[in-house]
C-alpha cells in the first residue's frame, strides 16, 4: 500500500443544492422558483418527478448534519434558495427563509464543519423570470447582487466562503438555449446575454460580499471539461477547439483575464451580447478561488450541420447502445470515467491562468444502487471513481497546483434535474418513500480517507 497525502489544510467536503434536496417548496413564505414551475410541466422531468418534497431537508436538516459529523466532513457546500429569502426575487425579505439558513449554518459550525454557501444554483425566483426574463435582463444582475448582500448581512459573521453562481453555462445553455432545464427556453439570441448578465451579477455580488467582509473568500463554480478531438483531422481538431472556447474559455477568460476570448467573440456576429463600458472590469473582480466542477471529458468531431453559427462541435455519442450495463468505463449518466481529464484541467488552470486558488466543488458519479437486505449499499464503482479522482487531485497539488479542497457530489441522493430521482449520486442513500438515510460503502470509505487525511492505494 502507498499513502497519498494532501496539502496541509486541504478540505474534504460534500455538496448539495437547495432545489435538489430541500423540499418545502412553499413553506414559511417561500416564493416559487422557475424550477418549481418547470418541473410541473408534464413530460419535462423523468416520470414527472418534482422537487416539492425532495429529501425533506428544509424540515429536517439535523439528520444530515449528524451524518456529516459521522463522516467527519471538514466542509459542506449547500445553496441558498433565492425565492426562500426574497419570495418575489426583490423587495420584501422573508425572515423565516433566512432563519432556516441561519440555523443550518449554526448546526454545521457546532459540528465543526465549514459552510461553503452557493448563492445561485439555478432556482431563480419565478417572479423575476416572468417580469424581466430572468438573467436575460441586465437588471437581474443588480438584483442578484442585492440578494447576495441580504444573505451576506445575515450569515457573513459565520460564513467565510461564498460561491456566487453554480455553472452559469448550464443555466444559460440548458435553460435558455436547449429548453431542457428551467426556464425551458429555446432562444439562441438570449443565451449569450444570459451568460453575460450572470457573469456581471457574479462580479457585482462579489464586490458587495467583500465590502461587507474583506476577509470573505468569494468564488464561482464552473463546469469545466477538457475537449478532445475524435481524430487528428484538422476539422475535428478545430471542432475541439470551438468546444473548449464555448464551454471553458467563455468563462475562464473574462473572469481571470478580463475579456471574452477573441477567437469566439469574432464569430458571434448578431449573437454577441451587449457589453457596456466597465462590465469587463466588474466581471474580472479578483477571485479568491475558482470552483471546478468536473465529471468527464468531452470528445468531439466536426459535423457539417452544426447549429448556432457552427459554434457547437458535434459531441461524439457516449457509450454505444450495446454497452453492457456494468461497463465501468461509463457512469449511469453515460459519462465516461476519465480521471486524467481532471488532472489536465487543474494543471492547465495553473499554467494558463496564473495558478488561481482552486476547490473541486463537484465531482462524483451516478450508479444504480441497491439496498441489501442487511441494510448496506455496496457501491464499489462509485468508491473507485472517487478514489481515482482524489488521487489525481493529490497529484495535481504535488505538481504545484493550488488546489485547496474537494467536494464530493453529492452528500445524499437527490433530485437530479431532468432525471428526477432516477439517478443517485450520494455518498448516502436516500429511500425517497420514507426519507430514510443509509451511509453507502463509498461514504464509509470517504470517512476513513478523511480520518487518515490520505488515500491508501494498492
Ligand atoms: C452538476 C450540477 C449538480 C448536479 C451534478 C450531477 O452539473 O451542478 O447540481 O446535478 O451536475
Amino acid at each position: 500500500m502507498t499513502d497519498i497525502h494532501f496539502p496541509p489544510g486541504f478540505l474534504f467536503g460534500a455538496a448539495t443544492s437547495a432545489y435538489q434536496i430541500e423540499g418545502g417548496w412553499d413553506a414559511d413564505g417561500k416564493g416559487p422558483s422557475i424550477w418549481d414551475h418547470f418541473a410541473r410541466r408534464p413530460g419535462r422531468i423523468h416520470r414527472d418527478h418534482t422537487g416539492d418534497v425532495a429529501c425533506n431537508t428544509y424540515f429536517d436538516f439535523q439528520t444530515d448534519v449528524e451524518i456529516m459529523r459521522q463522516l467527519g466532513l471538514d466542509a459542506y457546500r449547500f445553496s441558498v434558495a433565492w425565492p426562500r429569502v426574497l419570495p418575489e426575487g426583490r423587495g420584501a425579505v422573508n425572515e423565516k427563509g433566512l432563519d432556516y439558513y441561519d440555523r443550518l449554518v449554526d448546526a454545521l459550525l457546532d459540528a465543526g464543519i465549514q459552510p461553503f454557501v452557493t448563492l445561485f444554483h439555478w432556482d431563480l425566483p419565478l417572479a423575476l423570470q416572468r417580469d424581466m426574463g430572468g438573467f436575460d435582463s441586465r437588471d437581474c444582475a443588480t438584483l442578484f447582487a442585492d440578494y447576495a448582500e441580504v444573505v451576506g448581512r445575515r450569515l457573513g459573521d459565520r460564513v467565510k466562503h461564498w460561491i456566487t453562481l453554480n455553472e452559469p453555462w448550464v443555466h444559460a445553455t440548458l435553460g435558455h438555449l436547449r429548453g431542457m432545464h428551467a426556464p425551458g427556453r429555446l432562444n439562441p439570441r438570449a443565451y449569450l446575454r444570459v451568460i453575460h448578465h450572470q457573469l456581471l451579477g457574479h462580479g457585482l455580488a462579489a464586490a458587495r460580499l467583500k465590502a461587507l467582509d474583506g476577509a470573505a473568500q468569494v468564488g464561482i463554480s464552473l463546469n469545466l471539461s477538457p475537449f478532445y478531438s475524435a481524430s487528428d483531422r484538422p476539422l475535428d481538431r478545430a471542432a475541439a477547439e470551438r468546444g473548449d472556447l464555448i464551454i471553458n474559455r467563455l468563462f475562464l477568460d473574462p473572469l481571470l483575464r478580463g475579456h471574452y476570448p477573441a477567437a469566439l467573440w469574432n464569430r458571434l456576429g448578431p449573437l454577441r451580447p451587449k457589453v457596456a463600458t466597465g462590465d469587463m472590469a466588474i466581471i474580472a473582480h479578483p477571485l479568491d478561488f475558482l470552483g471546478v466542477n468536473y465529471y468527464t471529458r468531452v470528445r468531439v468531431r466536426h459535423a457539417w450541420y452544426v447549429p448556432l453559427l457552427r459554434l457547437w462541435p458535434h459531441e461524439l455519442p457516449g457509450p454505444a447502445a450495446s454497452r453492457r450495463a456494468d461497463d465501468e468505463r461509463y457512469s449511469q449518466m453515460g459519462w465516461e470515467v476519465y480521471p486524467a481529464g481532471l488532472y489536465e484541467l487543474l494543471f492547465r488552470l495553473k499554467q494558463e491562468y496564473g495558478n488561481p486558488a482552486l476547490y473541486v466543488t463537484e465531482n462524483g458519479a451516478a450508479y444504480p444502487d441497491t439496498l441489501t437486505a442487511a441494510g448496506r449499499v455496496h457501491d464499489e464503482a462509485r468508491r473507485r471513481y472517487l478514489e481515482q479522482h482524489l488521487a489525481v487531485v493529490a497529484a495535481a497539488a504535488r505538481a504545484g497546483v493550488d488546489v485547496r479542497g474537494y467536494f464530493a457530489w453529492s452528500l445524499i441522493d437527490n433530485f437530479e434535474w431532468t432525471y428526477g430521482y432516477d439517478r443517485r449520486f450520494g455518498l448516502v442513500y436516500v429511500d425517497h418513500e420514507t426519507q430514510r438515510r443509509v451511509i453507502k460503502d463509498s461514504g464509509y470509505w470517504y470517512r476513513d480517507v478523511i480520518r487518515q487525511r490520505a488515500l491508501a492505494l494498492p
